[in-house]
């Protein structure tokens, strides 16, 4: 069926988020709550939307414009109700057709279940369909109330109901389709009598049956779609269940998740085949992971390219990319503009920045690389840190082919080190090493013979030492 207007509810203020962001604009899985009913929309084809916005409304009127540029904003300056939303959303909207109308805090509801619930509303030739399920505990919720022979009577909210209502199990989603004539007709004669004092739209349903016009309830089969997010336990109770679709998924198309429970992966991001992801990750944003690589356990990529075959493991990375057959970490920090090409190494406690790392290059202890451009078949000993900050700027250093960079050098940027150098442990690097050579820059190493003997008198270290053959000679170079 064409569906010609859609109307999103989302001009609540969301007060049991008890939070300073909108309710519809906190995220599940990479997108804002209402991104992902807009996105679940988007698939219907729908001649126009428009979302119904209230409580800060400029921030949301914003968001809508990104994610969904073609819808129109209406402002509900006073939330008097959903009755009064959808009548200020119906002015100018055309006389004839269907119009479709849902919450903008229901996440989890699929483009396929509204066209189901489209496509019976049109096999039951109704007027005025809603979309209803079955709760385990539908406290709460609007309850469905049906006749003798199962035909929809009205929908009582909570508050509403007396105790025989109350134990009605079957719920209104507020997912609604109408044909346009009869709800222009019906919803003037909302009225305001009930324990909220607002207009409920809800209670349109019994005034097109009163006059005359046929209505539907129609069961949703999976309940867990249509779950609505008021505070923040139930918006973790949503992002779970999106988890575990997103993990079926990948799962479904080849990639090893060894426990689906700790492993979360935003909207976005594409895995290949063959990946196998340990517990304990948290995937999001352009990453893209090619196949073979083997991510975790407690890893965490932003926007990172992993190439095949790497290894990421208990690391952190944000707008990087790992080349093909590489290894980084246990306990790497990956900050942005890292580039590795493939089979290098970022080892335990390396921290890199604004770094191309060429091919087969290796920095495997301890290290700060910020700012730097290495060569392939390079190695950077134990510890040795890029001194890329004077207290005001920022300076590169290069790193040329085949170099060996000795332990615990201090590489002081803007420096550059020449193809197949070498630096002695310990140097303080500031000036350029030409191809080629060795640079030593420290003290040089001097003994004074038999210091402890005398000042450290009688100590552990002294009875080693004598019993060593060490003698207390004073040597001539001494204090
Ligand atoms: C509503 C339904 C209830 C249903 C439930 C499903 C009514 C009266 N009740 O209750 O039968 O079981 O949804 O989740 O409709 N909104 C506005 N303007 C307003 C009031 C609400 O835009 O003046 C928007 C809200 O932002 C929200 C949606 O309408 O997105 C539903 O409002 P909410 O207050 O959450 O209604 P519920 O109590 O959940
Ligand atoms: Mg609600």
């Amino acid at each position: 069926m064409t569906i010609d207007l859609v109307i999103v509810l989302a001009a609540g203020e969301g007060t049991r988020m008890k939070s300073s962001t909108p309710k519809v604009l906190h995220n599940i899985a990479g997108r804002s709550i209402i991104d992902h009913v807009l996105g679940a929309v988007e698939p219907l084809g729908a001649k126009e939307l428009r979302v119904v916005v209230g409580s800060a409304h400029e921030v949301v009127e914003a968001h809508v414009k990104e994610v969904a540029p073609k819808a129109k904003t209406i402002f509900q300056s006073e939330r008097n109700g959903t009755g009064h939303a959808v009548q200020l959303a119906l002015e100018g909207a055309p006389d004839k057709g269907s119009v479709l109308i849902l919450a903008g805090d229901t996440p989890l509801l699929r483009s396929e279940t509204i066209k189901e619930f489209a496509a019976a509303h049109v096999a039951y030739e109704s007027d005025a369909s809603v979309l209803t399920a079955i709760l385990p505990d539908p406290f709460g919720y609007g309850r469905i109330v049906r006749g003798d022979t199962g035909e929809l009577l009205r929908i009582v909210e909570e508050r509403d109901a007396n105790a025989e209502e109350k134990s009605i199990d079957e719920i209104n989603t507020g997912v609604y389709l109408f044909d346009i004539a009869s709800l222009k007709k019906t919803i003037s004669g909302l009225k305001s009598s009930n324990a909220q004092g607002e207009l409920y739209l809800t209670d349109v349903i019994a005034l097109v049956k009163d006059g005359g016009s046929s209505v539907a309830g129609i069961l949703s089969n999976d309940y867990t779609e249509t779950l609505g997010i008021n505070d923040r336990s139930q918006l973790a109770e949503c992002a779970a269940i999106m988890r575990d679709r997103i993990n079926d998924d990948f799962m479904r198309a080849g990639v090893s998740i060894i426990d689906p429970t700790t492993t979360w992966i935003d909207f976005g991001v594409q895995i290949e085949p063959d990946v196998t992801i340990f517990p304990g990750c948290a995937i999001s944003g352009a990453t893209h992971i090619a196949s073979g690589a083997f991510i975790g356990p407690r890893t965490t990529l932003h926007n990172v390219k992993v190439g095949e075959k790497a290894s990421v493991l208990e690391s952190w990375a944000a707008d990087s990319k790992i080349g093909s057959s590489s290894v980084v970490g246990p306990f790497s920090y990956l900050r942005p503009g890292t580039i590795l090409s493939s089979h290098t190494k970022v080892g335990a406690y390396v921290e890199t920045k604004n770094v191309t790392i060429g091919e087969g290059s290796k920095v495997p202890h301890l290290s700060y690389v910020g700012d730097a451009t290495i060569g392939t078949g390079t190695n950077i000993g134990a510890a040795t840190i890029f001194v890329n900050y004077d207290g005001v700027e920022k300076h590169h250093t290069t790193v040329g082919n085949d170099v060996r960079i000795g332990s615990d050098t201090m590489l002081v940027a803007p420096v550059t080190v020449g193809d197949g150098a070498y630096t002695a442990a310990g140097s303080v690097i500031t000036e350029d090493v030409p191809a080629g050579s060795i640079a030593v820059a420290r003290a040089k190493q001097r003994n004074v013979l038999g210091w402890v003997l005398r000042k450290r008198k009688g100590s552990s270290s002294a009875t080693s030492a004598e019993k060593a053959g060490a003698q207390d000679v004073k040597s001539a170079k001494e204090e």
